[in-house]
């Protein structure tokens, strides 16, 4: 039981006594002999009074006790959900008529689900595990290892991720910074929240490789000090298992979050954050269109999207059609300056490229310098579609790419500790 509980028992039970106590005095004193009560008449009055009296303290010591403890007379899910009030997302454009697209900056906090509110506890537990090797089959890869939170701002640098036995995985590591904000997680979107992510590592057999659930959980629980930090952070009775591992790493994604750079001081109001290069990159971001997915304060719609959109002679190049899986979640583009290679196949090396084949793929624009792409709608369907567009020339280019490196956090820019964000965190 919780030690308010225990508290305002003791009050309830204090109040009782000082009625019994009230009573027997009035017995006593009060009603004494001088009064002209009979002794059977003292009696009568004095019960009368005092069990007003006791009624009234029990029934304080109760509202107080359903005060403390609201969940159990409403259903957990209910009152837990009544305490977080979530503010509406803010409109992208400022009204629809005017189109004009509304930056937001990235909040300073990351929410967290009703059914796992973060604590300081919980997220050093996740810390711990997400960079402990032991729990990986061969014992030399741990999150951190793939997700390597300040020299590849929470990527590899890898085209593709390699796991346990050096096995290269299919597909590119994207970061784990400001993972908190995606509504949906992977390459292909198929998880919808960092718990749900957390355990799919642990257990493929080209990442981290582990065979069966329970003996994890029978090594998290064998080992005294995860036994200590689980009891910390969940509460001595709460089981040591998958759903509190996967919750415990969460809680520590959270932390790992960059709401401050230099693009969000800027929208923040710090004038002269950003470049003139990068204001005109962001400009010609939204401008261009590149909002219309990299949308909101984390530069991503969280949709999934056909990509390449488009036929384009990048295709070929990239291997971009090498899988059957045609649409990718839109990325965030927060530190993407840091985290090359880009593209679920990790085969572009550099921004600038990835630029191109995004204007180009995505955007059908053309590019200054060559061949114009074999047009995929009909000329009728064009024209309804989007008016002709000017080519993108390699200062333009240049500017894009000028204003998405303002999207590098601060912590990473100057390479603070790891725990930054968990510093910031506030309970
Ligand atoms: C072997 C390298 C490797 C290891 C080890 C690894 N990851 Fe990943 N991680 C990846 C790759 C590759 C993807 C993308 C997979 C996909 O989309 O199919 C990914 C995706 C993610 C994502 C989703 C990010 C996004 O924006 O969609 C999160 C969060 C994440 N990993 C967290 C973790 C955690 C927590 C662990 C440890 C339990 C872990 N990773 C271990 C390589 C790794
Ligand atoms: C129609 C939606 C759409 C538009 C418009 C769009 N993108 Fe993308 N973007 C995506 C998708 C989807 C991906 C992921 C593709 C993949 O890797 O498979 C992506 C990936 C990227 C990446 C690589 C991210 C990484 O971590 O690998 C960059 C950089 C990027 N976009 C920048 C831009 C820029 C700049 C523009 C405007 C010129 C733009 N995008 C327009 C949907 C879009």
């Amino acid at each position: 039981m919780h030690n308010n509980t225990f508290h305002l028992l003791g009050i309830g039970l204090i109040c009782v006594i000082i009625g019994a106590g009230l009573l027997l005095a009035m017995v006593g004193r009060e009603l004494a002999p001088g009064g002209g009560l009979t002794a059977r008449g003292r009696w009568l009055l004095a019960t009368g009074l005092g069990t007003g009296v006791i009624a009234f303290a029990a029934k304080l010591a109760l509202i107080l006790f359903i005060l403390a403890r609201p969940q159990w007379l409403v259903a957990p899910s209910i009152a837990l959900a009544n305490h977080r009030v979530e503010p509406p997302p803010p409109a992208l454009y400022d009204t629809p008529a005017s189109g004009r697209y509304v930056w937001q900056a990235l909040p300073l906090q990351a929410p967290s689900p009703a059914e796992n509110p973060w604590s300081t506890a919980k997220a050093a537990l996740g810390e711990r595990l997400f960079h402990d090797r032991r729990l990986s089959a061969d014992g030399r890869v741990a999150c951190a290892d793939c997700h390597a939170l300040q020299r590849h701002a929470g990527a590899d640098g890898r085209p593709r991720a390699i796991g346990i036995h050096q096995q290269q995985g299919p597909r590119n590591t994207p970061t784990v910074w400001n993972a908190a904000f995606a509504p949906a997680l992977f390459w292909d979107a198929r998880a919808d929240s960092l718990e749900a992510q957390a355990l799919g590592p642990l257990f493929n057999p080209k990442e981290m490789g582990l065979g069966d659930p329970a003996e994890l959980e029978q090594w998290v629980r064998d080992d005294g000090d995860y036994r200590r930090e689980f009891a910390a952070a969940f509460g001595p009775q709460s089981p040591i298992d998958l759903v509190h591992i996967a919750r415990a790493i969460a809680a520590y994604e959270r932390t790992l979050i960059t709401p401050q750079s230099p693009y969000d001081r800027f929208v923040r109001g710090e004038q002269g954050a950003l470049t003139p290069a990068q204001l005109r990159g962001m400009a010609l971001f939204a401008e261009v269109g590149c909002v219309q997915c990299h949308s909101g304060a984390n530069f991503s719609d969280g949709t999934r999207r056909l990509f390449p959109a488009n036929p384009t002679p990048f295709d070929a190049r990239y291997r971009l059609h090498e899988e059957a899986n045609r649409t990718w979640r839109v990325p965030s583009l927060r530190n993407v300056a840091r985290t090359a290679p880009y593209f679920h196949n990790g085969a572009v090396a550099t921004l600038e490229e990835a630029v191109r084949v995004m204007a180009s793929a995505q955007l059908a624009l053309p590019l200054a310098g060559q061949a114009p792409q074999p047009p995929l709608w009909s000329e009728a369907e064009q024209a309804l579609a989007a008016p002709a567009r000017a080519p993108l020339d390699d200062a333009q280019v240049a500017d894009l790419v000028a204003f998405l490196h303002a999207l590098t956090g601060d912590a990473l820019q100057s390479g603070e500790s790891e725990l930054v964000g968990l510093a910031r965190h506030q309970e």
